[in-house]
């Protein structure tokens, strides 16, 4: 498993909670007992359940050490459990399971998302946000640098690195039948960035994990250098000399019959 580094998550943390904050503000309950973060990073997703559900149990789960370690020291008060959301049970029905950012990194969602909607307690939620930005020119020309020489030996089957989502009305038709309730929605947020360099850090913090981590130092070099390039020509300057990241992110609320 490749090592996820919280300071270089952390370093856009604010943008990447508002989506956690706009899926949190859709979750129709009034109280919690048990609630999950699934994929909780550093603890900034669980922060918000944290204050949300102030008499709750929250728990954050992670498969990485490091981001553990981040969440622990940000929220002592709050157990954080090491755990592969891919195969997780909860040991008692939760009132509310929250994955922000996070199941996009697990395969399978056709068996996955049906099996913790139906771990909640009657009438709990579902809540799950993802990136949906795989055709968007960040991740379009990650692929495209991988599969060039002298990369694509090193990096492998590109679409083996991150699984496929299903497309919004699929997860409609995979939940609704089984759900009390399915709010879906798709946002397109636009970032202004200063420069390519930020739009690279951005994403090295995350999908360019998979591609440059598996590099040698001097191909990461190279590799890196030739996406800033591509990133540059990719998205033009606006009027304030910022380039607009835009980045469509998919929302589901998804509540169980009670
Ligand atoms: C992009 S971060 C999201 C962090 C936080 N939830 C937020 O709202 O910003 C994705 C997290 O999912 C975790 N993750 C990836 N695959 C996982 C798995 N199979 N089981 C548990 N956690 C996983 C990563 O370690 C990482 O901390």
């Amino acid at each position: 498993m490749l090592a996820w580094n919280p300071a270089l998550y952390r370093r856009y943390e604010d943008e990447r909670t508002r989506p956690a904050r706009e899926l949190l503000g859709q979750v129709p309950l009034e109280s919690a007992r048990r609630v999950y973060d699934l994929g909780c990073g550093p603890g900034n997703s669980t922060a918000l359940l944290a204050a949300r559900f102030p008499s709750a149990r929250v728990i954050g789960l992670d498969n990485s050490e490091s981001m553990l370690t981040a969440a622990r020291e940000r929220l002592p008060q709050v157990p954080f459990e090491l755990a592969d959301m891919g195969r997780w049970q909860p040991p008692e029905p939760p009132d509310l399971i929250f994955a922000n950012a996070a199941l996009q990194w697990v395969p399978d969602h056709a068996a996955l998302l049906p099996r913790l909607l139906d771990a909640l307690a009657p009438g709990g939620a579902l809540a799950i946000q993802m990136p949906d930005n795989r055709d968007e020119p960040t991740h379009r020309l990650m692929r495209e640098i991988a599969a060039e020489a002298p990369y694509a030996q090193a990096i492998g089957d590109v679409s083996k690195l991150r699984p496929e989502l299903l497309g919004l009305a699929a997860y409609y038709d995979l939940l609704a039948p089984r759900a009390a309730r399915v709010d879906i929605w798709r946002t397109i947020y636009q970032h202004p960035m200063a420069d390519a360099r930020a739009i690279v850090d951005w994403v090295r913090g995350t999908g360019l994990r998979p591609f440059v981590d598996p590099l040698a130092p001097d191909l990461q070099a190279r590799y890196l250098s030739e996406y800033e390039r591509r990133i540059g020509h990719a998205y033009c300057a606006r009027a304030d000399g910022r380039l607009l990241l835009a980045f469509p992110r998919l929302f589901i609320v998804a509540l169980r019959k009670p």
